[in-house]
């Protein structure tokens, strides 16, 4: 966990006076709704109660140096001069993605000292990037007195993203690092970022098992699955010359020309368009109470992404069973882009402990391995972490 009064007495440690203010913004869990946000579709995250913070003063010159106090590294790059690709230091792009979207969008940026640290654990797909990136962008924009919060924020957090850290990724990350609401998912339209904010119940818990392994395979496989969801969208349009999107299939016009479609961009449609379809469901299902529907939903869309959308891996299959086995678990599935990463599953509160047990053994059993297991609650989004 992270301690603020650590935080500042870092910062003075580096740079000799204390901060001026203080953010977090915290990585997430997806409930439901996986790879849909790039198809226009619908999906149901959650902000968790792990974040990156970002302690900041302004600099008189127009220098913006970085430390990294994770990883014991520092960086510094110049806000007058080009801003380039970092090679030494992977983790300063982020931040340089955000100051260089900030900077074209023709906001002025005043040098700064930051230091950062998160309780997000990198590389296991609950967003710390994105965190990273939300944070830095509401930093800037409270040094700066720019007043970009929200959609905005996200949008720019993503761009960061998008072309400076050279990953196709859609907008939930992101939105729900910038938007995200304690004791809430929100059921996000990422076509035109409308979002409902729907109360988890107070009765069960968001648990993740991460599975430890390495997401090596999801840059590549993640923008393979764009293109033949793009791919399935030129075909289909035949018929639907109105359709931009996966989102705008219905599942019965889908049946009705799916053997039009080659494999594996059937079974890639299939899945994008039933998740949609269960994105939605599980948002009614929880507003009515009904826990159990919404856990048979996550379960599906676990089957869906395994077989149809081919992003799972054994481990991850190993983890999802062995929480669907036990009493009190309502649903699990892979949770984020796949090829590793962490499992999400909704869990009774008073069967908590006995999951995590159960759990972890069949995991070590089956693999050899150990599982970290993390019960989240659902936090709010970006904020000051010490309020003015
Ligand atoms: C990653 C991306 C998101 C989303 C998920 C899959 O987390 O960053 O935009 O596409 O994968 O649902």
């Amino acid at each position: 966990m992270i301690d603020i009064d650590s935080i500042r007495d870092q910062f003075e440690q580096h740079y000799g006076i204390h901060p001026r203010l203080m953010v977090r913004a915290p990585g997430r869990v997806n409930l439901i709704g996986e790879h849909t946000d790039y198809n226009d579709g619908f999906v149901f995250p959650a902000a968790i109660d792990r974040a990156t913070y970002v302690a900041a003063r302004p600099r008189d010159d127009n220098l913006v140096h970085i430390v990294a106090l994770d990883l014991q590294e520092q960086d510094e790059f110049a806000l007058d001069a080009p801003i380039e690709r970092s090679a030494a230091h992977p983790w300063s792009n982020y931040i340089r993605g955000v100051a260089k979207g900030l900077l074209i969008a023709g906001h002025h940026l005043g040098g700064a000292n930051l230091l950062i640290t998160s309780d997000v654990p990198r590389g296991s797909g609950l967003s710390s990037s994105a965190a990273l990136e939300v944070a830095t962008g509401y930093a800037f924009q409270l040094l700066n007195r720019l007043n970009i919060l929200g959609e905005e924020l996200a949008l720019l957090a993503q761009g960061a993203e998008n072309t400076f850290v050279g990953v196709q990724c859609g907008i939930m990350d992101q939105f729900i690092s910038a938007l995200g609401r304690q004791d809430h998912a929100l059921l996000l339209d990422c076509r035109d970022l409308s979002y409902r904010p729907v109360p988890l119940p107070a009765h069960t818990q968001i648990v993740v098992c991460d599975s430890h392994m390495e997401r090596s395979l999801a840059g590549s496989a993640y923008n393979q699955r764009r293109q033949e969801c793009g791919e399935a969208v030129r075909i289909l349009k035949q018929w639907y010359p109105k359709i931009t999107a996966l989102r705008d299939v219905t599942i019965d016009q889908f049946h009705e020309h799916e053997a039009d479609l080659p494999e594996p961009v059937r079974a890639r449609a299939r899945h994008v368009i039933t998740e949609n379809d269960r994105a939605e469901r599980s948002a009614v299902a929880l507003e009515a109470g009904d826990v159990a529907a919404f856990g048979k939903l996550m379960n599906e869309s676990h089957i869906s992404l395994r077989d149809d959308y081919e992003v799972s891996i054994p481990e991850m299959d190993t983890l999802v069973a062995a929480a669907q086995s036990v009493p009190g678990c309502y649903g699990s599935r892979l949770t984020g882009a796949g090829f590793g990463g962490c499992t999400v599953s909704l869990v009774e509160q008073s069967a908590v402990e006995r999951f995590k047990a159960a759990v972890a053994a069949a995991y070590r059993d089956a693999t050899g391995r150990a599982t970290t297991i993390y019960v989240c609650r659902a936090s709010d989004g970006v904020g000051r972490a010490i309020p003015q």
